[in-house]
């Protein structure tokens, strides 16, 4: 299996948000690779998050790229308005709209395109589109809230999306999110994850560094040399 480096994407989602760039500023500093955007509409998910005006701000003091998760009925309406503010944008394969044209115009519009599958949802649904994305999201809580416990059994489709993407020679991101931490980001590398969403365990970690290094600190024992990274 190719492994792909490591990326650590910090959800925002759990910062202060009394002091929203202080708190990026101080990930970022931790060595942060990304910062992950939780979008939510109070429709698909049963919780409010934040819109355009908040990824707007972040993106004028952000020095890494920002990751938008749209946790909405209607990306297709809504991707447009992050565009201007991401380098990729996620959109889940739930709601009913059309799929395909929405990862083409995101891909169009340039930034690269991920699609997201909930917990509940059977794997085969993301399975036509995995040649026309940039990163696959496996949710590994059910979306909507921080702070959730890692479900275990979505290793699977982890194992299932790292094998179809060596099968079919592709070369999508593999990201998990949702209750990732330590040792649940070691067992989804080991499955094939290479993009791990931390938000409880970056920002309200006491010594956010070595949070963000153990999040991919094994990446050395299973790189050989001459493996591509
Ligand atoms: C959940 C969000 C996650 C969440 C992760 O709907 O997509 O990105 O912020 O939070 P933790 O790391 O606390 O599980
Ligand atoms: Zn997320």
């Amino acid at each position: 299996m190719s492994m792909k480096r490591t990326i650590v994407a910090a959800s925002v989602l759990a910062c202060d948000f009394t002091k929203i760039g202080e708190e990026c500023a101080r990930i970022e500093k931790a060595g942060t690779d990304w910062l992950h955007l939780d979008v939510m509409d109070g429709h698909f998910v049963d919780n409010i998050s934040f819109g355009p005006p908040v990824a707007e701000s972040i993106s004028k003091i952000a020095t890494v790229p920002i990751d938008v998760h749209l946790m909405i009925e209607r990306p297709d309406h809504f991707f447009p308005r992050f565009l201007p503010y991401a380098s990729n944008i996620t959109i889940h394969i739930e709601p009913d709209y059309d799929i395909g044209a929405t990862l083409r115009q995101i891909r169009h519009e340039g930034a690269s395109c991920g699609l997201a599958i909930s917990p509940p949802t059977p794997f085969e649904k993301v399975e036509p589109f995995l040649n026309q994305i940039d990163l696959l999201l496996i949710m590994t809580v059910n979306p909507g809230f921080g702070g959730q416990t890692f479900i275990s059994e979505m290793i699977e489709k982890v194992r299932r999306a790292a094998d179809l993407r060596q099968d079919q020679r592709l070369d999508f991101h593999i990201e998990v999110d949702g209750g990732i931490h330590e040792e649940t980001a070691e067992i989804a590398r080991l499955a094939g994850a290479n993009v791990m969403v931390a938000g409880t365990g970056i920002f309200k970690a006491s010594d956010p560094r070595s949070a963000i290094q153990c999040l991919r600190e094994k990446d050395a024992n299973l790189s050989q040399p001459g493996q591509p990274s």
